[in-house]
């Protein structure tokens, strides 16, 4: 239905590292774009992610030494910073639980039932930690045996975590750049960058992670580092 304009916005999309210095982005692009991205699809709706969005003259300045004077982040009009909040998993439990509970009219459903269930024991169970490792234990645990003898939700510590809530953040940043790419602007994500010290800038607590920042501004054929290359797709899409 929308495959045409889709393929556009695809292709529009590329990753521009000088942009014009005489084009703002209007903030409603940036806006309506961090709308789009917070309807992303994410691990178990648990929305562990922040996004901040660096809108001031003073605060871009700021960040361009953090993403370590990267020509991106000098000539950038908007950033936004994608953040993981691992850290937050007992609130967004709490509030997804609310949601389903506002949605309960007498007795619950079925359905209801098992969504209470999967936020009060499923969530805790996945993201509870100890300073012993005794709750990955247990999880290991659970896979191994549950999963012996047939396939078996396989779950780990602290690092199969962390995978879980960058999987969704990049998930919202890529929402993200597509949004900018159909409003007509251009960007680039950006690894590069000092975490200590934006996760200091932000004032970020240490649950916090920086999943990438995405720089925003009108582009420039300069900015576009020579055609896109992508290896053969044979060599990355498979049919089995
Ligand atoms: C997670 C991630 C981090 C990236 N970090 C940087 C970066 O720090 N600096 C940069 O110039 N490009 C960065 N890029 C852009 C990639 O180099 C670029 O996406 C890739 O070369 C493909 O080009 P395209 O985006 O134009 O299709 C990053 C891309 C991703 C997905």
């Amino acid at each position: 239905m929308y495959s045409k304009e889709f393929n556009e916005i695809v292709n529009l999309r590329r990753s521009n590292r000088a942009f014009d210095s005489e084009i703002e982005v209007p903030e409603d692009v940036i806006q309506k774009s961090l709308e789009r991205a917070v309807l992303s699809p994410n691990s178990s709706n648990m929305q562990l992610w922040e996004f901040h969005w660096i809108k001031s003259k003073e605060e871009l300045e700021k960040f361009v030494p953090l993403c370590l004077d990267q020509r991106a982040a000098k000539s950038a009009k908007q950033m936004v910073v994608f953040v993981t909040r691992k850290d937050k998993w007992r609130e967004r439990a709490a509030w997804n639980l609310s949601k389903i509970k506002e949605t309960i009219v007498g007795e619950p459903t079925k359905m209801q039932k098992s969504g209470l269930l999967y936020y009060s024991k499923l969530m805790p169970l996945l993201y509870t930690n100890d300073p012993f490792g005794i709750m990955t234990l247990v999880r290991r645990s659970i896979s191994f045996f549950m999963g012996f003898r047939k396939p078996f939700f396989r779950t780990g510590g602290r690092a199969k975590q962390r995978i879980v809530v960058h999987k969704s953040c990049a998930l919202a940043a890529q929402t993200f750049m597509l949004s900018i790419a159909a409003e007509g602007f251009h960007s680039c994500p950006l690894e590069g960058f000092d975490e200590l010290r934006v996760k200091k800038a932000l004032k970020l607590p240490r649950g916090a992670e920086i999943n990438m920042i995405v720089v925003v501004g009108k582009g420039t054929e300069a900015g576009v580092w020579g055609p896109r290359f992508r290896v053969p797709n044979e060599e990355v899409i498979f049919v089995r």
